[in-house]
């Protein structure tokens, strides 16, 4: 990717909403954020990459990222310096065969 950003997204999970079986929201929020921020990416043409697989303390550190923030994913956000070749993709009934089948479970 040429001139690429990184974007970072961080939760505050202690200010996140929480649902009264005390699941705490503060991931999907992220994930909506990241899943947003990369569809919008991809209508402008520039690529991403969800990045999950990363040391917290390292990413603490160097972005001095704050105790109560818990850093989540990061993403690179710049025009690709190649153009993909085009990708084999699974159907979607593969992928959701609940929705597929009329499955009600
Ligand atoms: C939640 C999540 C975390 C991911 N973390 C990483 C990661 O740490 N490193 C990596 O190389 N790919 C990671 N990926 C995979 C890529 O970002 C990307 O989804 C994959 O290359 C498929 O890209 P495509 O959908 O454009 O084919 C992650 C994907 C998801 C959904």
């Amino acid at each position: 990717m040429g001139g690429a950003h990184s974007h970072r997204a961080c939760t505050v999970p202690s200010e996140a909403w929480t649902r009264s079986d005390g699941k705490n929201y503060s991931d999907v929020d992220v994930a909506i954020a990241i899943d947003h921020l990369t569809l919008a990416a991809a209508s402008l043409g520039l690529g991403t990459h969800w990045v999950a697989a990363f040391d917290t303390g390292a990413a603490r550190e160097v972005l001095g990222i704050p105790g109560d923030a818990e850093p989540v994913a990061f993403t690179p956000l710049g025009y690709p310096a190649d153009r993909p070749q085009e990708k084999q993709r699974k159907e979607v009934s593969e992928l959701v065969p609940l929705a597929s089948t009329g499955d009600s479970r």
